[in-house]
């Protein structure tokens, strides 16, 4: 007797998926740089938050260091894509330091905001994550403005004028909303952003993540535990059904895969696409896998570099 062949598993890929056009960007701007100037090129902070990534520009010569004054004076540095607060602008500023900066530019549109609503008198309040590298630099923009992190922090809020309220770019959008609600009830002449500051990539990946999951037994996220919207994708999904962050194959436990037929699969902004092909190559070597693509946007925006590595 024939023994009957093991169904096929599905494995759903999420669309839009993995770098976005700031990663990009970012990226390519350190490898510009260290065709142009040769190694070491210094970076300020994980250029984008991916443990692949940054191993393998340290392979280059690229070298990360954490504050400015381990930087030699006068050495060509980068800036993350997260972006920087203007006292770090100044400080390399002091220490003549060859700046080049990889901030995405719309976090660069959100510092922008913070600085126009504060010029007009506004209390700036910033809806975050404390210590995420893009609230630094974006609370960095205005000395006095005040982070919230939850509704219940909202209500904690001691401020004398109008409130203008802002958001991190890789919140999951309907907690940032909840959040944004609760400041317009309180403040109800509260001002918020002209567009909304959650970025494009990140909303999209969250409808991918959201299509796949309600079709899903499990959802696997390819992306690094520092990395906010790799997180946020987890927490998206982990509401329909289980759902974790892996930052490559090796990450996976076969038990996660016990008895799920459809696995959904996406991977943050920060996560270069070959590791979403080493987790489908990986699943693969457990038994036959089809693989269909579930897109819900298509993404065309591209940030031009600046003009220190065109030169
Ligand atoms: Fe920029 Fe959004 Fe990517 S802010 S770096 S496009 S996740």
């Amino acid at each position: 007797r024939w023994a009957a062949a093991a169904a096929p598993r599905t494995v759903l890929l999420a669309a839009p998926r993995s770098f976005c056009a700031g990663v990009e960007r970012a990226i390519e701007i350190v490898e510009r740089a260290l065709e142009r100037d040769g190694p070491p090129v210094y970076v300020r902070k994980q250029i984008v938050h991916n443990e692949h990534v940054v191993r393998e520009l340290e392979q280059r010569g690229a070298v990360f260091v954490d504050e400015l004054d381990e930087v030699p004076a006068g050495a060509v540095t980068v800036f993350s894509a997260h972006g920087v607060a203007p006292s770090v602008r100044d400080e390399a500023g002091g220490r003549n330091l060859r700046v080049i900066d990889a901030t995405c530019p719309l976090v660069a549109k959100v510092h922008a905001e913070a600085r126009r609503f504060a010029g007009r008198g506004r209390q700036v309040v910033l809806i975050g994550h404390a210590g995420h590298e893009e609230v630094e630099g974006t609370l960095g923009e205005v000395p006095d403005s005040l982070l919230v992190e939850d509704v219940s922090q909202v209500a904690e809020l001691s401020v004398d004028r109008p409130v203008a309220y802002l958001t991190q770019t890789t919140l999951a959008a309907d907690e940032a909303e909840e959040v944004a609600a609760a400041i317009r009830a309180r403040f109800p002449d509260a001002e918020g952003p002209a567009q909304d500051d959650i970025c494009y990539a990140t909303t999209n990946r969250q409808a991918a993540v959201r299509a796949v999951a309600d079709e899903a037994g499990l959802v696997l996220v390819v992306g690094s535990a520092n990395s906010s919207n790799s997180q946020r994708l987890v927490e998206v999904a982990g509401r329909l059904t289980p759902a974790y962050l892996v930052d490559d194959p090796g990450d996976i436990a076969l038990e996660w895969l016990a008895g799920v037929a459809t696995i959904g699969l996406t991977a943050g902004a920060s996560a270069p696409p070959p590791l979403v092909d080493a987790v489908v190559t990986a699943l693969r070597g457990l038994g036959a896998v089809l693989v269909e693509e579930r897109k819900v946007a298509q993404e065309t925006t591209r940030f031009t570099l600046p003009k220190e590595v065109l030169s």
